[in-house]
């Protein structure tokens, strides 16, 4: 059985499924979209990454000898999954291995914006520190405060776990019944963090008016999807301080960034690291890897998307 992995992922990953005796077809540096086209035909499986789209195009290309297609990561919006379940094909992702891993990264992102350590490694950077005063680049304290959760699945749950070590009280929108409507959760949190799925109705969640329901002296933080805030909004709220600052690891058009987010102070722009560290990627790698090898045997996959 042949499996295209369509960019290098780490090395007990890519042992696993040799070991299974699978003829692995690995494509170290990526694969532009019709590069991937020509290199998935024929394959029974593919391990593919987020930067991938894997469309009706991609299963056509590959014929009908591909099961399965295991995405390294948690979302899937990259992954035409209606396209794939007419064609029988299976699509896994990797819940639960980068969880605790992105829940931390979270928290770094609330401090560091709150106490604004990006700005001030800026300021030393760039010479610009005077010396120690009373007043200097005050930030926020978290304790006593409100986080509002949107998005009640395994990361906010996380993320939300945290919360009482830093004083603050926890609040959840989402779609379960009983939560807090996400227009109250947006007027009263002190830091609102995204934690949905990239969806249509997820697309722009975080528009123009979410972003001016906030308390101007309110963080937002997003580890989600970049498309999950409407960037141009964004970009808008802080430069009319309708709100107190943003912590962004994702964006609308990776790896461009808005430009009008790159010259405002009250905003820390980071590359997609959420789940960055050696443990949790190669986890979600082995999990991809087990999800093929489940299939291609036959049985049912491991982490099947719902
Ligand atoms: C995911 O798994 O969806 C993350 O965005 C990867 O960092």
């Amino acid at each position: 059985m042949r499996v295209l992995v369509t960019r290098r992922i780490p090395a007990p990953a890519l042992a696993i499924l040799r070991d299974a005796g699978l003829d692995v077809d690995l494509a170290e540096s990526g694969l532009d979209a019709a590069a991937l086209r020509e290199r998935v035909h024929g394959k029974d499986a593919m391990v593919c990454l987020l930067t991938d789209r894997i469309d009706a195009s991609v299963y056509d290309a590959a014929g009908r000898s591909l099961k399965v297609v295991a995405n390294v990561a948690v979302g899937y919006d990259n992954i035409d999954v209606p396209a794939a379940r007419e064609r029988g094909v299976i699509v896994t992702n990797t819940p639960d291995v980068l969880t605790g891993c992105v829940a931390e990264f979270t928290w770094a992102l609330i401090l560091a914006i709150t106490r604004r350590l990006s700005e001030g490694e800026r300021l030393i950077r760039g010479g610009g520190w005077k010396g120690w005063a009373l007043d200097f680049m005050l930030g926020s304290e978290l304790s006593g405060k409100r986080l509002g959760i949107v998005g009640a699945g395994r990361i906010g749950r996380a993320v939300a776990e945290k919360a009482s070590a830093f004083g603050m009280q926890a609040v959840f929108s989402s779609r379960a019944p009983g939560s807090m409507p996400l227009d109250e959760l947006l007027a009263t949190s002190d830091v609102v963090s995204l934690h949905v799925p990239l969806r249509p109705e997820t697309r722009h969640l975080i528009d123009r008016k979410a972003l001016a329901r906030m308390k101007r002296t309110a963080f937002l933080i997003n580890t989600s999807r970049g498309a999950v805030v409407d960037e141009d909004a964004i970009v808008w709220a802080l430069q009319e301080r309708l709100i107190a600052g943003a912590a962004l690891d994702v964006f609308e058009r990776e790896p461009q960034v808005h430009p009008g987010l790159l010259t405002l102070d009250h905003v820390l722009v980071v590359p997609h690291l959420g789940s960055a560290t050696r443990e949790t990627r190669t986890a979600m790698a082995e999990l991809a890897v087990r999800n093929v090898i489940a299939v291609l045997n036959g049985g049912p996959a491991l982490t099947p998307v719902a």
